[in-house]
Order: C-alpha cells, then structure tokens, then sequence
C-alpha cells in the first residue's frame, strides 16, 4: 500500500520523505490556499522532493479549460499527476489525457457508480473520500470496499487512492479493504507510529539496561 501526504506543505514534505514515509503527494485548491503560495511553484518543489507522483488540480469546470490547465501543469514535471473533478467535463478530459499519455487522478467521488466511470474513463487514480462521506453520517469505508470489488470484477487497472482519510482507523479499514493507496495529512502519517505501549515499553526497557552498567559501544 502507498502513502500519499495530503498536503501543500513542502517542509512538512520533506520530514516525511527523509523518514521514508511517503510514495507521493496529493494537493487541492484549499491546501494550496493555506499555504499561501503561488500555486505552480508549490508543485514545482513538491515534484523535486519526492519522486512519487505528484497530484495537482485543475480550477477549470469545463473541457477546453481542464485540458489547457492539465497540460500546464504536467509540464511542470515527469511525475505531476493532473487531478480532475468527478463530473462528466471532468471524465471528458480524463479520456483525453489517458490517450495522450498524462496520468490523471480523479478526485470527489462519493459513489461506486461514479468510481465505475472514473476506470472506465482510464484515470490513474480514483479518490473516493472516506471522512467526508463519515461527516454526513454515511459510510465512506464501504465505498473503497464497494469499488475494490466493482474494479476487480472487471479487472480495471485504476489504484484506488482512498482520500480524505482523517484517523489512524481509517486507514486500518481501507488497508483491509484493499485501497491501492491512502492520502493523510503529514501528522496523521507520523501519528501511525505512535502507541503508548510502545513509549511505556522504551522506557522500563531503558530502566532496566541502566541498570546492568553495560554499554554497547
Ligand atoms: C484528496 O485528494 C483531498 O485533498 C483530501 O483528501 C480531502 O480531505 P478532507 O476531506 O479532509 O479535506
């Protein structure tokens, strides 16, 4: 399984990439906006920090705009995925940037059915989001499962990039449903190493080596 961090933050980037905690990086407009930077040049550093795809969305709403903004910024770098809404403009320019070779990630599906169109579309990458879906009560665990199952019946080459993704059991749930890839915010991805049996464990183990006066260099 991959880790994407959900974020524009390229300090916060680069810590995980120097632990080795992330395959890739997904942004969208509202991260972008918290960032206060200029958008373009965000990706640009973000694509030189990690290797692993880079996701970067389109503002246009219709098919001529989605297309000249995608391609502007898959000429940004090698590993830029354009990301596109799950509309029929959207899935429009997917088809389209499939058959010119851009990777694409398909973002705001909240439905199997809209997934379904997404792969048949050929996108890269499906984004259902999980935590959105939980906020109005439905279950966003079970879409990444009703999709895991819809795309292996048909054998559609699609990851699932289970998205908005808030809490360590959230991405326990999609592991075990089968999601290709997980995008978090960069402190719930430090978060998962955490356990405090793990600190307690450190410290009675640090007690009791003190105590025998050995060093081991
Ligand atoms: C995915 O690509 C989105 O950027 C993100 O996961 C949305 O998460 P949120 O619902 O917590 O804003």
């Amino acid at each position: 399984m991959k880790f994407f961090a959900d974020t524009a933050d390229t300090t916060a980037i680069a810590e995980l990439h120097e632990l080795g905690l992330v395959d890739g990086v997904t942004t969208n407009p509202s991260l972008v906006a918290k960032s206060g930077r200029n958008f373009l040049q965000v990706i640009r550093e973000i694509a030189g920090i990690v290797a692993g795809p880079v996701s970067a969305e389109v503002a246009a709403l219709e098919f001529d705009g989605m297309v000249e903004e995608g391609q502007r910024l898959a000429e940004i770098a090698a590993n830029v995925v354009v990301k596109l809404p799950l509309t029929l403009a959207g899935l429009k320019a997917t088809k389209y940037f499939q058959s010119v070779g851009i990777k694409t990630n398909v973002t705001l599906c909240f439905s199997a059915n809209q997934a379904l169109l997404a792969a048949k579309a050929g996108a890269t990458y499906i984004s259902p989001f999980v935590g959105r879906l939980d906020d109005i009560n439905l279950d966003g665990v079970q879409l990444i499962q009703q999709t895991r199952t819809i795309y292996d019946n048909y054998g559609f080459g699609t990851q699932i990039l289970a998205a908005s993704v808030r809490t360590p059991n959230h991405l326990t749930e999609v592991a075990l449903v089968g999601a290709d890839v997980a995008t978090m915010p960069a402190d719930l991805i430090r978060k998962l190493a955490c356990h405090p049996l793990t600190d307690a464990g450190i410290q009675g183990f640090l007690k009791d080596w003190k105590a025998t006066g050995q060093s081991i260099l």
